[in-house]
């Protein structure tokens, strides 16, 4: 079997982007770009991957960490130049070499193949994967002769009219003989209008020293844009966007609107779910099945178990168990645990809080940096004061209990098993299990006062 290699072109600066974050690390649905590239590259199975790296190489490299060996290309000459870096690890190897653009995340893992297959098939020195958009400008085009044999690439800045009319791109991913492709690479001058070393130059060299060159051409042409500048990069993720919602929609979940239902790349989620419109899900997020997710919800790096449902809510680094109710208009902040059969109402902020199975927050409270037993009902409007201007401190509810409306529970405090806080009380005590503790002004009637007063 042939040994298969792959370099992945992750140098440029990324100028057009116009963006203090470098261009391979913009991400597509919350993923950077190169991670995409890299995903697919590894579905191939390449015993090795070779990262080109320059400008912000740390970050890159933070980026994709052990899943690339990395080559530095300390200025940035162009893409044969690029790939010329990997010399020293892949110069000796035999083998097929697959050289894919960091800025091309929508290329499938089944067209790599494809592309490869047919590189074997032809027994080629090289092929490139090209395509057909709507709109090649900006891409090089692929010169073929009378016989419909590719000849060279010619850049957009470097084409004549009549080349610019040609249709069919360079999509930047190519397979080469990987010992070929390291002699071509040395041959290759930058006489032209960029002044760069370009890598499609190779295709010309090493068709006129005899070698047989292909094309394999994919029908899917959005599967080819390269993202430059930020209008691709929309385009880009609205590609992925739509590919993400079809694969969960293929595996059983409905998704009311596909065109306004955003899921990051990593998200999981179980068959007969619902989502709704503006439904947005980030992160490496994991929800049930038969969940329901309300309008406009915005769900990044939680768990949620099966039969949940979230209506109009924002959960953010949480667990939420099952058959619970949250929202709408709920906003659980990082850290929180919420149990099975539980249930967060309307206008109820939760931070940094374990709520056990059944417990209720109805309506109107904020609970931070709290320990909420099983069972505990939580009254409309309650407050763990949790902040004296400095330090945060711990609220403990324990089973059973149950804690009337309006109430202020001064942290550090506790109320033990089965206690009942009268409600508007202001706890500043640990309440003793089975206790009741009313902490407010005994109220007073004055009788006919209103008269004596000659208010009315
Ligand atoms: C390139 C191709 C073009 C093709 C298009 C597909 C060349 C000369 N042109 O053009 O034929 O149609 O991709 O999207 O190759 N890079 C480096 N080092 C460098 C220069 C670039 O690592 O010195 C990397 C970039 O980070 C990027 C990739 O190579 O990931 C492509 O570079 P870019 O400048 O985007 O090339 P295009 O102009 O898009
Ligand atoms: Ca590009």
């Amino acid at each position: 079997m042939t040994h298969t290699y792959a370099v992945v072109l992750a140098a440029g600066q990324g100028t057009r982007m116009k963006s203090k974050l470098y261009k391979v690390l913009h991400p597509v649905c919350g993923k950077p770009m190169v991670e995409h590239v890299v995903d697919h590259i590894q579905e191939l199975g390449a015993e090795r991957i070779v990262t080109i790296v320059g400008h912000g190489a740390e970050k890159v490299q933070d980026q994709l960490g052990i899943r690339s060996e990395y080559a530095l290309q300390e200025e940035q000459l162009g893409t044969a130049h690029a790939v010329l870096q990997a010399a020293t690890v892949l110069g000796n190897l035999s083998g097929t070499t697959l050289v894919v653009c960091g800025d091309t995340p929508l290329i499938r893992p089944e067209t790599m193949k494809a592309l490869l297959h047919h590189h074997n098939e032809t027994n080629a020195k090289a092929t490139i994967l090209t395509g057909l958009p709507k709109d090649p400008t900006g891409y090089g085009r692929i010169i073929r002769n009378d016989e419909g044999h590719v000849e060279r690439i010619v850049e957009q800045k470097d084409a004549s009219a009549e080349e610019q009319k040609v249709n069919e791109i360079n999509s930047g991913t190519y397979c080469f003989d990987n010992q070929a492709l390291f002699e071509a690479l040395k041959l290759v001058n930058n006489d032209n209008s960029q002044g760069e070393y370009y890598l499609p130059d190779v295709i010309e060299i090493l068709k006129n020293q005899g070698n047989i060159v292909s094309a394999y051409a994919t029908d899917d042409f959005e599967e080819t844009l390269g993202v430059n500048d930020r209008v691709a990069l929309a385009q880009a993720e609205t590609q992925m966007r739509a590919r993400i919602v079809e694969k969960h929609m293929r595996n059983g979940v409905t998704i009311i609107n596909p065109e306004n239902t955003y899921i990051s790349a990593e998200a999981v989620i179980g068959s007969d779910t619902i989502l709704q419109p503006g439904v947005m899900i980030e992160g490496a997020t994991e929800i049930g099945e038969d969940c329901v997710i309300g309008p406009n919800s915005h769900i990044s790096t939680s768990q949620i178990g099966n039969r949940t449902t979230v209506h109009s809510s924002v959960v953010k680094n949480s667990v939420i168990g099952t058959d619970t109710s949250v929202g709408p208009f709920a906003h659980i902040r990082p850290d929180s645990e919420i149990g099975n059969d539980a249930k967060i109402g309307n206008f109820v902020e939760i931070k940094k809080t374990k709520l056990g199975n059944q417990s209720k927050v109805s309506h109107l409270s904020y609970i931070g940096d709290a320990e909420v037993g099983e069972r505990v009902n939580i009254g409309c409007g309650t407050i763990t004061v949790n902040y004296d201007g400095k330090n945060k401190f711990l609220t403990t509810i324990e089973d059973d209990s149950f804690v009337g409306c309006n109430s202020n529970l001064v942290a550090p405090v506790t109320i033990g098993q089965r206690a009942y806080v009268a409600a508007g009380s202001t706890i500043t005590k640990n309440v003793p299990a089975d206790a009741l503790s009313i902490g407010r002004a005994r109220q007073e009637n004055k009788d006919g006062y209103v008269k004596k007063l000659n208010l009315k």
